[in-house]
């Protein structure tokens, strides 16, 4: 378990988790212009198939006010040991505090200790950037906005290829600003 602040956590889900990670991801793109408000489906149908490479909530006095979703991504060409990040939430009322950019340094961390490649989400670079992810004409996902399909590697070598994320978030359309 990560400390974040002397009051805020991070560690991976728990079962009793569940209906608050649903919770805290509906309330974090309750407001958001392009989200389709399919964010917390996606993140129930990657855990019912197994999908979650890793799944951290961040919590402040037993509350649970950030999750990040990690998932393994397929790229043509076969390169292996890569994965997405996202849904990525923060509770309204804990935006701004370091909550996100804990979760995500944590699921970057960790995801390299259990030996990934790289990880990719597709956001907003001026967010995403400062934890190393960028934009590369290597790796592609169709659909996606320009520049906003960003790969954060492990290793020198970036993949050839195009990405195919998990079927759990066919329930979005890649033209989402808030894909994963
Ligand atoms: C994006 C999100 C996860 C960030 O979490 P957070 O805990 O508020 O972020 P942090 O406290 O770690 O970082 C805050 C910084 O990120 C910036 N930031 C937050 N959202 C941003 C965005 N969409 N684009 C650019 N910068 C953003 C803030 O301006 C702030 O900048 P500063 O450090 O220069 O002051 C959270 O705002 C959220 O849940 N938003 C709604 C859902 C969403 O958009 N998820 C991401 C989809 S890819």
């Amino acid at each position: 378990m990560q400390t974040v602040s002397s009051d805020v956590h991070v560690r991976t889900e728990a079962p009793a988790d569940v209906a608050a990670i649903r919770a805290v991801t509906e309330d974090a793109f309750r407001e958001h212009p392009h989200s389709r408000q399919t964010e917390a489906q996606i993140v129930d149908a990657l855990r019912s198939a197994g999908a979650l490479s890793l799944s951290l909530v961040a919590h402040r006095g037993g509350r649970v006010v950030g999750h990040a979703a990690f998932a393994p991504i397929s790229i043509t060409g076969g390169a292996t040991g890569w994965h997405s990040m996202g849904p990525l939430s923060v509770a309204p009322d804990a935006q701004g505090a370091g909550v996100g950019a804990a979760l995500v340094w944590h699921g970057l961390r960790t995801l390299r200790q259990l030996g990934a490649a790289g990880c990719v989400v597709l956001g907003e670079p001026a967010y995403h950037g400062r934890f190393g992810f960028r934009s590369t004409p290597a790796l592609r996902l169709e659909g996606a906005p320009p520049g906003c399909f960003l790969v954060r590697p492990f290793e020198r070598l970036i993949p050839m290829g195009t990405v195919r994320f998990h079927p759990a978030f066919d329930l979005a359309d890649p033209g989402d600003w808030t894909f994963p």
